[in-house]
């Protein structure tokens, strides 16, 4: 039986129109999120001081150890590929630091860290940099000398992409980059005139803890793994506490915290004895202290 000739039109018009409804959904889609990612603009008032001698380099590297750039741009800076663990974002690529450190000059490297920037003047997305907000100007030019000085280790890295489901995300406004994250970070509240064990305290978990612990170290459930308010130290003695940071067990011999005994492994076995007192000194003060609901993204959920 033969189509009357107005339903085969309707059926040809179809056939057309909608993939192209198709392919100019996706080009908007990938074209408006880039348009979110390149409306950044890096403050340039960063100076690199240019000291490189032993001592510089060696407190930058007790900070990439500590603050966790091993551990996710690999042991030797070699990079390294998220794809699995962050299915969210299409492939993460953590680039090799030392080469990236060869390639670019202090200040796009600053950009990077600190402001969630990277070198093509694009937002950042999975690099933490509200975690490095706050770290000063003398470490964020020790880390940087630190790396300018690390070996060489090539390795072959894909491409990263962001991956259609984060685009998805951004153009219906569910999703910020890593610069609107790092405006969210709170100034420390801190500084001269208090005692000194604490304003070192809340300088290395404001720049370490606050990855996971929300922004205020209060706790956060969002994204892959909900953390506890650190006020939980409170029922943590000294050495329990040292016990933690080393191993990554826990009061109660609980061994395994996922993430958080992976960290401490990787990074927080290496923080000083002093750095852990001061640290501990500090956590201890949180539970006298109020608790904002709308910091990190505790006001998402
Ligand atoms: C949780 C994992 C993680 C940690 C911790 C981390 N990075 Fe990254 N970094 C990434 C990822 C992933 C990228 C790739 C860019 C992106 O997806 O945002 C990246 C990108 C970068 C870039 C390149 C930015 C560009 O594209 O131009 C630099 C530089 C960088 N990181 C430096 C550091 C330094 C220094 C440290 C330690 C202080 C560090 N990162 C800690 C995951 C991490
Ligand atoms: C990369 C993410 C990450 C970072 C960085 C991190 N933590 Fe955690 N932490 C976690 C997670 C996830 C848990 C919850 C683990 C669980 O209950 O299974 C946790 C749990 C904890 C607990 C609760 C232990 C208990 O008794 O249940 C303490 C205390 C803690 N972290 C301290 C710290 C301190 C101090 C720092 C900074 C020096 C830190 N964490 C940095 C992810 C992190």
């Amino acid at each position: 039986m033969a189509l009357p000739a107005i339903v085969k039109g309707l059926l040809v018009g179809l056939i057309v129109a909608v993939p192209v409804v198709f392919i100019a959904g996706l080009a908007y889609v990938y074209f408006a999120s880039e348009r979110y990612l390149r409306d950044v603009a890096a403050d340039s008032s960063y100076v690199y001081p240019g000291r490189e001698d032993a001592e510089t380099i060696e407190r930058g590297r007790h900070l990439a150890r500590t603050r966790g750039c091993f551990g996710c741009h690999g042991q030797q800076l070699q990079g390294a590929v998220f794809s699995d663990e962050w299915a969210w974002v299409g492939t993460a690529v953590a680039p090799n630091l030392a080469k990236y450190a060869r390639e670019h000059d202090p200040a796009t490297l600053e950009a990077a860290i600190r402001q969630g920037i990277g070198h093509d003047g694009k937002a950042l997305w999975s690099m933490p940099s509200y975690n490095f907000v706050l770290m000063n100007d003398n470490d964020v030019s020790a880390l940087i000398a630190f790396l300018r000085s690390a070996p060489v280790e090539d390795k072959e890295l894909p491409q990263p992409d962001l991956g259609w489901e984060t685009r998805m995300l951004i153009v219906s406004g569910q999703a910020q980059h890593m610069p609107e994250w790092g405006s969210r970070m709170p100034p420390l509240l801190l500084g001269e005139g208090d005692d000194p064990q604490l304003v070192r305290g809340e300088y290395l978990a404001k720049t370490s803890c606050n990855e996971c612990h929300g922004f205020d170290l209060r706790g956060q459930p969002y994204p892959v793994n909900p953390t506890p308010d650190l006020a939980i130290l409170a029922g943590y003695s000294d050495e329990d506490f040292r016990h933690l940071m080393q191993t990554g067990e826990a009061i109660g011999g609980r061994t395994d915290l996922g993430l958080m005994t992976m960290v401490a492994k990787d990074r927080f076995a290496a923080f000083t004895e002093q750095e852990l007192e001061d640290l501990l000194a500090y956590l201890r003060t949180l539970p006298q202290q109020p608790i904002d609901h709308q910091a990190s993204w505790r006001e998402l959920n």
